[in-house]
């Protein structure tokens, strides 16, 4: 039998939906793998078998998703506590630090995911890799005033680094007729630089994300550094392991 990607996604999403208890006030994930999540709390909800739970939603999508699955919710400043937060990962280093926002949510998310108790991170295991950034962008959400300077402030963090590069991430507006791109604009309407490494990116992770963060004009990074504190991974072979 082979499973797919999407199988395992939701395998792992259901077994972190297994830790959470009625009662509990959850932050709710972005993404395809948040998704399977959101819907089994639903269905959970739906039928008793759990009750009195109220999420906080990491984005806009994750708030209409939710809707629809009939979880009860409530905004961060209302939440007097969340007890745990269950979100996808683009990808997971050995430590368990984290890249997300692949899928253009990360602020919301960090903000949330670090203020909870638990922050239990659920993937298929074609996320691990031995570095952050192995396999695709690592976005920075920045001001979109003057976003070209930050871009170049960015880029001087990596100067002269062999395999660095970054950009605006843009998309192709839904009618457009001259198929000219535009940024990607974020829930809370800022837009996202994506960096990219040859190899994954190398050195003090804190530190670079000092460097990042000290710049005017970014906002925030999509490496999760030391938040997770278990990650949920579904093998192909039908195995799930809970790093922690
Ligand atoms: C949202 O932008 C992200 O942080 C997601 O949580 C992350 O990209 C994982 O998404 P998938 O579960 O769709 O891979």
């Amino acid at each position: 039998v082979t499973v797919t990607q999407e199988e395992l996604k939701r395998v792992a999403a259901h077994r972190a939906v297994e830790m959470v208890e009625s009662g509990m006030t959850l932050g709710l994930g972005t993404g395809s793998t948040a998704a399977h999540a959101l819907d089994r709390l639903g269905d959970l909800l739906r039928r008793e078998a759990l009750r009195g739970v109220a999420g906080v939603p990491t984005s806009l999508k994750t708030e209409a998703h939710a809707a629809r699955a009939g979880i009860p919710m409530l905004q961060l400043r209302e939440a007097t506590g969340i007890h745990l937060s269950i979100d996808g990962a683009d990808e997971v280093d050995p430590e368990l630090n984290l890249v997300k926002g692949r899928g253009g949510s990360l602020l919301r998310e960090k903000m949330i995911e670090g203020a909870g108790e638990r922050f239990v991170v659920i993937v298929d295991e074609s996320k691990l890799v031995p570095r952050l950034g192995c396999t695709g962008a690592i976005p920075v959400e920045v001001v979109p005033f003057g976003c070209f300077h930050t871009l170049g402030l960015i880029r001087k963090v990596f100067d002269g680094l062999p395999g660095f590069s970054a950009r605006l991430r843009t998309v192709a507006p839904k009618d457009s007729a001259d198929g000219k791109e535009v940024p990607f604009v974020t829930d809370n309407g800022n837009y996202i630089v994506e960096m990219f490494f040859d190899d994954g990116i190398r050195g003090d992770l804190r530190e670079i994300s000092v460097r990042l963060l000290q710049i005017t004009g970014v906002i925030e990074h999509g490496m999760f550094l030391g938040m997770a504190t278990e990650v949920v991974v579904a093998k192909k072979d039908g195995t799930v392991v809970v790093l922690d």
